[in-house]
């Protein structure tokens, strides 16, 4: 029998350049450094220069993943880039990066957006296509322009979400139970107001009162969202682990999105997995929704965090709410 498994070939990230600290946010707005640390374990953040887009950082992250996977643009036909924050409306930002990078006209290419879950999602979804037999290559990308859309008057939000991007490159292997060996989604419908952006979508169209209002930036209702990503995220990824008959003491690293080192503090202790085995860099990026995951993935990569035979767990939440959880073994 001929097993298609999907693997990961290469990884990749991007940080802008500038880094705003807790000392310079503090300088603009009614807060402390101390106060973000305490509250979020978050000490700087990237943020993009004026001219730059989720497009383009999505595209740094992916040339990086396509020369660690040792592949060329040409050979990827599928490309899903996981965004809330795309470059337009329409179309698709994915066409960009497509473009950009040369990827042929025949690849599949899409945005997904399931907020900071977005990742996890769009893996889940690649990995199926390419286990289908119908895709060979994969892109998948997390891209995130989070300083656009947040309000810098909003001491509550600002301080919390940065910017950035990171990619995977995925393939087939005739190896059965390596790479993507599983995953879980799912999401709380019944919460999308805890996290969401009130006007400027179909259902309000912005106006010139709206923009003035500010609604066209992020509301989030923060300790309702702390308690439901806590047991999204603890769910999830007992979920998986039940499925595939795994215990916690068998996952050699958890990736969580990095949204709030309280809110992984506690899924570790729920999970009763040690903290040495969750990788954490929050305190770089802040929050970078959909490129959380990936940008963590890759550098746990690289710094030797994973070995060969090991099974990594990531695991998220995000807006809508959604969760999400995947289980790699290498
Ligand atoms: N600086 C100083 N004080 C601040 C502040 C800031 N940047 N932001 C809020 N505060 C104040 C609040 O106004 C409040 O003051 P009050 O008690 O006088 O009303 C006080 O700090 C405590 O706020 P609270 O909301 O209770 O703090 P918290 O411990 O819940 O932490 C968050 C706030 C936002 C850090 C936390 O709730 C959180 O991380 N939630 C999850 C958010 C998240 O992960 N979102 C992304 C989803 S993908």
């Amino acid at each position: 029998m001929v097993h298609n498994s999907c693997v990961i070939l290469g990884t990749g990230s991007y940080a802008p350049a500038r880094v705003v600290t807790n000392d310079e946010l503090a300088k603009t707005i009614d807060t402390s450094p101390e106060w973000i640390f305490t509250r979020s374990g978050i000490r700087e953040r990237h943020i993009t220069a004026p001219n730059e887009a989720t497009s383009d950082m999505a595209v740094e992250a992916a040339k990086a993943a396509l020369h660690d996977a040792k592949l060329a643009a040409a050979d990827i036909d599928l490309l899903i880039l996981a965004t809330l924050t795309p470059d337009l409306l329409l179309p698709a930002a994915a066409c960009q990066v497509q473009h950009k990078l040369g990827i042929p006209t025949h690849a599949a290419c899409f945005d997904l957006n399931a907020a900071c879950s977005g990742f996890i999602y769009a893996l889940d979804t690649a990995s199926a296509m390419i286990q289908s037999g119908r895709y060979k290559h994969a892109l998948v990308i997390g891209a995130e322009k989070l300083s656009a859309i947040v309000d810098w008057k909003d001491r509550t939000t600002c301080v919390l979400f940065g910017d950035g991007a990171g990619a995977v490159v995925l393939g087939r292997s005739t190896k059965a139970g390596v790479g993507v060996i599983g995953a879980k989604l799912g999401a709380y419908g019944d919460s999308t107001d805890l996290l969401y952006i009130p006007k400027g979508g179909s259902r309000h169209p912005a106006t010139a009162a709206s923009i003035a209002a500010g609604d066209h930036f992020m509301k989030m209702k923060g300790k309702e969202v702390f308690k439901l990503a806590v047991r999204a995220m603890d769910e999830a990824a007992r979920d998986i682990l039940e499925q595939h008959h795994l215990r916690a003491d068998q996952i050699t690293l958890v990736i969580p999105h990095q949204a709030n080192l309280r809110i992984i503090e506690a899924v570790a202790q729920y999970l009763e997995i040690p903290m040495d085995r969750f990788y954490v860099n929050l305190d770089r990026y802040g929050n970078t929704s959909s490129a959380s995951v990936p940008i963590a993935l890759d550098e746990a990569r690289k710094a030797g965090r994973i070995k060969h035979g090991d099974i990594t767990l990531l695991v998220a939440f995000g807006a809508g709410l959604t969760y999400g959880s995947a289980l790699i073994r290498w």
